[in-house]
């Protein structure tokens, strides 16, 4: 299910909870093919239980203005389509194997299969916008253009001579942050939000989109998988170096050599992964890292100061703490 954010206000808590119904209705109604393999395959993410966090930045920004505006809910099946559809094509780039507590689609069926997977999500959702209009069609190509850059640099890493914390956080922004802002900003628009209230939601949403991954980062090594539904150490196995990583490698301590020599690179060797990352689990690093997420989701509450003193506002300075202690 959801996100569990505490929202304080009954109408604002009947307006969100009608609005995800909305959305899982278009949500199922966009995907649905008369291929059986896709029609299975992409349903496979879509109900396997995912948090919904962008659809719900979308209905909470639009909840500044009129919430049940007519392109709120398309808006918000858009963000989540194109979410899911970067899953498919993500979890065959990390090889990764379980994804919401399922096998991913590139465990389930094969590489092919899940990229198509992807590529028809996000052709659902290009559907989905033609409706919404020029505006919104632009905001989400630019993100998309966003999301292939980050996951493109990601794999590429840091040029040489280049500092890889601010390397790391730029691919953070692009790939994971762009999509979240987005979110914020078509709900907005939609919603018909004050020009200067869009962008003061959109940085919100850049903002706590850095805390978000961030924290995922941090899943990914302290994580349950039984809770993530996601395998842990999926990253030092593909050698994607996450801020936890960089903060050891910068420290280096006296003691950490062993640390360091294994996650000098990507980890083929089952015992060799789960030393590294009980290892990382104990070190510091993991604590600079805590904070790093912090200020971010700080940050993001302090943006909203100039909105509105209205529910929505209250449930996104919630969603700021949701996001920095999430186990999933
Ligand atoms: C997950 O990161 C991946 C992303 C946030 C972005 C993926 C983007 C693309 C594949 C390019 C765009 C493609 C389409 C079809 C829109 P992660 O691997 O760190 O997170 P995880 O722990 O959830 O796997
Ligand atoms: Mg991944
Ligand atoms: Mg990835």
């Amino acid at each position: 299910g959801g996100l569990g954010i505490p929202v304080v206000d009954a109408d604002l808590e009947q307006a969100l909870s009608a609005g995800l119904d909305d959305v899982e209705g278009r949500l199922l109604a966009a995907i649905k093919s008369d291929d059986e393999v896709l029609d299975e395959a992409s349903r496979h993410l879509v109900t396997a239980g995912g948090k919904r966090f962008r659809p719900t930045l979308t209905l909470l920004a639009a909840a500044f203005g009129d919430v049940d505006g007519p392109g709120v809910a398309p808006a918000a099946a858009v963000v989540e389509l194109t979410h899911v559809a970067s899953l498919y094509h993500d979890d065959v780039m990390d090889e990764a194997e379980l994804r919401r507590g399922a096998p991913s689609a590139n465990a389930r069926w094969d590489n092919t299969v899940a990229i198509l997977t992807g590529d028809y999500l996000f052709a659902c959702a290009s559907v989905l916008l033609a409706d919404l209009g020029p505006d919104s069609v632009r905001i989400q190509a630019k993100t998309y253009q966003r999301l292939v850059q980050g996951q493109l640099r990601e794999t590429v890493g840091p040029a040489a001579g280049t500092d890889p914390v601010e390397h790391y956080l730029s691919v953070l922004s692009d790939k994971t942050a762009s999509l979240i802002a987005a979110s914020a900003r078509l709900g907005a628009l939609h919603g018909g939000v004050a020009a200067e209230d869009v962008e003061v939601l959109a940085r919100y949403g850049e903002r706590v989109g850095m805390a978000f991954q961030l924290a995922d980062d941090l899943l990914d090594i302290a994580g349950e998988s039984a809770i993530s539904g996601k395998r842990p150490g999926t990253d030092l196995r593909e050698g994607v170096a996450t801020l936890p990583v960089l903060y050891a490698r910068r420290s280096a301590r006296p003691g950490d050599e062993r640390l360091l020599e294994l996650i000098s690179g990507p980890i083929t060797d089952d015992d060799a992964h789960a030393e590294a990352l009980a290892l990382l689990r104990e070190h510091p690093a993991m604590s600079e890292a805590r904070d790093e997420v912090r200020r971010w989701a700080d940050d993001a509450r302090t943006t909203l100061a100039t909105l509105p003193d209205v529910p929505a506002r209250r449930a996104l300075e919630a969603l700021c703490d949701t996001v920095v202690t999430r186990t999933r």
